[in-house]
């Protein structure tokens, strides 16, 4: 089976891509590829990140890489934490400290609806790119439910399965997932 890299070290994001590629590839992690280190997120959108991520990794081990850049925008903040999700609360990135800042900045809040934000690049060594976006809609809840998944998903509730991805499963997340939705069109492309 043909290897594909993701440029990644989070592991939440490793296993979906797993769950959603294992059938056509076999998936490693930059470091199980032997990239040493992390890539520093400078850019200031999604695409130019997941650029970043894919490029950095495809170049240092030659070989075609897959990255994504995601993260929560919420609307009564304006966007934010968009880019800066991983980072929300200072770093290292700290998932619980990050929700614990959320729920406090949006205390009080009525309009409590956000969306989830999955940029895919594929990065080839000859420097082709092809890129992809995906976005899940739904509210960001008052405390936390469940404790399946990643990041900031014990906290938001899915409009499209009516249910909070904390509590849904791997599959349920996966069908209606931002990253679902961008590595299935990414696939389409290719
Ligand atoms: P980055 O793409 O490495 O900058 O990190 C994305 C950050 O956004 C993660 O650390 C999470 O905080 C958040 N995030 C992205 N996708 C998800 C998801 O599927 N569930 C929960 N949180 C996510």
């Amino acid at each position: 089976m043909e290897k594909l890299v993701v440029a990644t070290s989070n592991v939440g994001k490793l296993k979906e891509f797993k769950e959603m590629l294992g059938d056509k590839y076999a998936v490693i992690s930059m470091a199980e590829a032997g990239f040493v280190g992390d890539v520093d997120e400078t850019g200031e959108t999604f695409y130019d990140n997941a650029l970043l991520k894919a490029q950095t990794v495809s170049r240092a081990l030659g070989v075609a890489a897959l990255a994504d850049d995601s993260g929560l925008e919420v609307a009564c903040l304006g966007g934010a934490p968009g880019v800066y999700s991983a980072r929300y609360s200072g770093e290292p990135c700290d998932n619980a400290r990050n929700r614990a800042l959320l729920l406090e900045n949006m205390k009080g809040a009525e309009d409590r609806s956000a969306r989830f934000v999955s940029c895919i690049v594929l990065y080839k060594p000859s420097g082709e790119v092809v890129s992809a976006l995906g976005t899940v809609e739904g509210e960001i809840l008052k405390e936390e439910q469940g404790n399946n998944g990643f990041g900031y998903d014990c906290l938001f509730f899915s409009t499209d399965l009516n249910k909070c991805f904390g509590v849904a499963t791997d599959e349920e997340k996966n069908s209606v997932s931002h990253r679902g939705r961008a590595l299935r069109a990414l696939l389409e492309k290719l």
